[in-house]
């Protein structure tokens, strides 16, 4: 048990997030690592750095240690102060000024539908089903910007196991919050409420897609998705839902907010991929957030946002320019 600091709440928790001091020393250690300026030097490194965690994260699958990226992680300012969370409003700075009024704890998330399990989960015990991780993954937004970002949480698989989805399962719907009381942009008619989205049964059991609760080793902020999100690194990020609350196991393709919303422009699958345009912008580059602004040198975007050996195999065979 440690107290975990948490801009605008202060609570304890049961966790092992990071405190973000040891976060940025181990990150400091693994870059030194990685360019082999201590190789040969682990066991006595590690001791120093990351007592017992470096150990955790060398254990995790391959199929997720292969996915985590030297790039440099986004500043936690930007990570923060520049977000999508339509429920506070539209513009990037509206969530980091309004979704104080969301409310994290206590919280509790319904697990429901084709399982075999049924469940409800409080945050804590939602949090104990799986040991946390720490992975650094890109998020692509489909308006062309991305961030680096360390996420805490587990896969989402772990949750898969736990509640055993019938052979009727096939996709897995998620439902956020809509409290008009916590969120002022519940209001505005821009989306269908509650915000959903889905994933399909594979996709969803697929170990890079994580259940997060933290980032930078701390508690999520409540503008990242308070206090329990989906992360889908290799998906535009508006597949990432936040601040869910139900977790529907269905037998059909589910709605979802954004193609309700505009079924031309977003497709259920919207795996990244930089050769199909968005009906009215390009999707070939993007712009990292804390890369020097606006007139920073876009990026070329990769296939799958660089998952592509990770994922690709879930989508073969299929003509990903029509499930876009
Ligand atoms: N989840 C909810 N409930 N409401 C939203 O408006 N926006 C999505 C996604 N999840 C959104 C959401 C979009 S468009 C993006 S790009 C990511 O959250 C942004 O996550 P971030 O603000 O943590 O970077």
């Amino acid at each position: 048990m440690i107290l975990i600091k948490d801009r605008g709440y202060q609570h304890p928790i049961a966790s092992e997030i990071t405190p973000r001091e040891v976060f940025l020393s181990r990150r400091r250690w693994i870059q030194a690592a990685a360019a082999g300026a201590i190789a040969g030097a682990l066991p006595a490194q590690a001791g120093v750095a990351r007592p017992g965690k470096l150990a955790a994260l060398a254990a995790v699958p391959s199929a997720v240690a292969g996915a985590l990226t030297m790039d440099k992680p986004t500043p936690y300012a930007d990570v923060t102060s520049y977000n999508n969370y339509y429920e506070f409003g539209t513009d990037k700075s509206d969530p980091a000024e309004y979704a104080g009024s969301l409310k994290p704890r206590p919280w509790s998330v319904a697990v429901e539908g084709e399982v075999r399990k049924p469940a409800v989960f409080d945050l804590e015990a939602l949090m104990k089903l799986a040991p946390l991780e720490e992975r650094i993954y890109r998020l692509r937004c489909v308006e062309g910007w991305s961030m680096v970002i360390p996420w805490i949480g587990f896969s989402f698989s772990e949750l898969i196991k736990r509640v055993e989805p019938t052979a009727n399962a096939k996709y897995v719907q998620f439902v956020t919050l809509a409290d008009p009381k916590q969120m002022p942009g519940l209001r505005s008619g821009v989306l269908d409420w509650p915000y959903t989205e889905g994933l399909r049964l594979d996709e969803a059991m697929h170990p890079l897609a994580l259940l997060g609760f933290g980032l930078y080793g701390e508690v999520l902020p409540n503008q990242n998705g308070a206090p329990v999100r989906m992360v889908v690194p290799w998906k535009y990020g508006f597949k990432s839902a936040k601040s869910l609350v139900k977790i529907r196991f269905v037998e059909k393709q589910p709605p979802t907010a954004w193609d309700q919303a505009a079924p031309s422009e977003y497709g259920f699958y919207s795996n990244v991929n930089p050769h199909v345009d968005h009906p009215r912008w390009s999707q070939a580059t993007e712009r990292r957030i804390g890369d020097g602004g606006l007139f920073a040198k876009r990026r070329p975007t990769l296939m799958f946002n660089g998952y592509e050996p990770q994922v690709g195999q879930l989508y073969a065979g299929m003509d990903l320019r029509k499930y876009f």
